[in-house]
């Protein structure tokens, strides 16, 4: 009989791992805090671009969304996919998780399996979710399961889906394992069983700060070869000739995301306990904040070659989400570039065929044939897919290219970071 499985966060983890055990043939049971979702789920209308509301439609037969909690008390098994993200003085908010944890507390029956999937420090699971869940009155690895296994959903990307990416699992137990493992055999094709939960956060920590320190290097390396007048995108492309011993990673703005600028920071606050300093994730965070001020210089000096000031010049933003092919802003670093041009005075327009309108800042989204025409400078900040960058570099007065998209032209218009 096919599993009911629960699954705590509607988002961009919570909604795809939804539809993938519904179309399996399991009863979804979704639980959201956001009402807007679950009026949403059941109107068949995905808010999430990895899922096309054709497909959230065909299989919301079996994806039952509420924001009661009651209802978990009938499934098999229940995923925990709420946020985890950063307090106001950066350091881990698991607001979110506890109150997710302790509503399910209050439902939770005998014999089912507990997974969290939201990122977070090693000893999330064992330390702060077990205990909440204990309090039910059922002990963790006797009465009910518990595991850890990390979302690796990477939104917008279509080469690897979650059923052909790897599943990293650690039980809290040997059998808590295998009950995750025959859960995920369900949606997933391989399966990567690790000690305990411990090691499975760490893991995704590890894949994430990876990322973050190695955009930092070639961020910083962007900046000298600035300064060297040595082309980056050209040292980057001939590096990854090398078949060997070297990763392709590309220089840019700056890291968006809710990711990568947040989750290495859950390592750093849990290693201050283990008087560690984990200098890497913090000077890679200090490198990749940087970047957006170096970018604005970089426009700055543009706009002085061309006789131009900053302060009312007409700037134009193309691409604004935090990166290609999906309209996230979280922790765009087109917010902050956009932010630090408007205190110097420049008139800021943008275009960004998925984000209509950035309402905090009263923008909206101009057509991009009138905005080239009417600006100064084109600063493209993210390079989505199906925006031609070679026709915008030939039509504006002056290009930015912070994405390395204009390779090839060396027209005089067009500077690259
Ligand atoms: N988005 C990604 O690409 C990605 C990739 C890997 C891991 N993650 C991790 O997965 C977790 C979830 O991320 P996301 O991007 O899906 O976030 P999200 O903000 O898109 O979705 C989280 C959902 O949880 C809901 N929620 C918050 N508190 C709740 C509660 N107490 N009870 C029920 N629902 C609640 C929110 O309303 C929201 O719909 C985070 O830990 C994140 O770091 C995200």
């Amino acid at each position: 009989m096919a599993a009911t499985v629960g699954i705590i966060g509607l988002g961009y983890v919570g909604l795809p791992l939804a539809v993938a055990f519904a179309q399996e043939g399991c009863e979804v049971l979704g639980v959201d805090v956001d009402s807007r979702k679950v009026e949403a789920i059941a109107a068949g209308e995905s808010y999430i671009e990895d899922v096309p509301s054709e497909v959230l439609a065909k299989a919301s037969a079996r994806i039952h969304a509420t924001t009661r909690y009651a209802r978990l008390a009938k499934a098999d098994a229940v995923l925990i996919c709420v946020p985890t993200p950063l307090s106001p003085n950066r350091e881990p908010d698991l607001g979110p998780l506890v109150d997710a944890t302790r509503a399910l507390a209050e439902v939770l029956q005998p014999d089912q399996l507990v997974v969290l999937e939201s990122t977070t420090y090693p000893g999330t699971t064992r330390e702060r979710v077990a205990p909440l869940l204990e309090e039910s009155g059922l002990a963790a690895g006797r009465d009910f399961s518990l595991a850890f296994s990390p979302e690796r959903v990477d939104p917008g990307r279509t080469d690897y889906t979650l059923r052909t990416t790897p599943k990293v699992i650690g039980g809290l137990t040997e059998s808590c394992a295998e009950r995750a493992e025959a859960l995920y055999g369900v949606v997933c094709d391989t399966l990567v069983r690790v000690s305990g939960p411990e090691a499975a956060e760490l893991a995704k920590l590890l894949e994430n700060i990876f990322r973050s320190v190695n955009i930092a290097l070639v961020n910083e390396l962007a900046m000298l070869t600035d300064r060297m007048g040595i082309d980056v995108w050209e040292v980057v492309e001939a590096a990854a000739t090398k078949p060997y011993g070297f990763m392709r990673f590309e220089p840019g703005p700056g890291m968006g995301g809710h990711c990568l600028p947040v989750d290495p920071f859950y390592l750093t606050w849990r290693a201050r306990e283990f008087d560690v300093a984990t200098e890497f994730i913090e000077l890679a965070g200090k490198v990749n904040q940087q970047m957006p001020y170096h970018c604005v210089a970089k426009v700055q000096r543009a706009l002085n070659d061309a006789g131009l000031s900053v302060k009312g010049a007409r700037v134009s933003v193309l691409g604004v989400a935090y990166k290609p092919g999906v309209g996230d802003l979280r922790e765009s670093p087109a917010l902050k570039i956009i932010e630090l041009l408007r205190d110097l005075g420049a008139h800021l327009s943008y275009h960004d065929p998925h984000v209509p309108a950035l309402a905090d800042l009263g923008l909206a989204s101009r057509p991009l044939e009138q905005l080239v025409a009417d600006s100064d400078l084109v600063l493209i900040v993210t390079a989505h897919p199906g925006v031609d960058h070679g026709l915008v570099a030939k039509r504006a007065r002056l290009v930015v290219d912070l994405r390395g998209v204009t390779r090839g032209s060396a027209a005089a218009n067009v500077v690259r970071l």
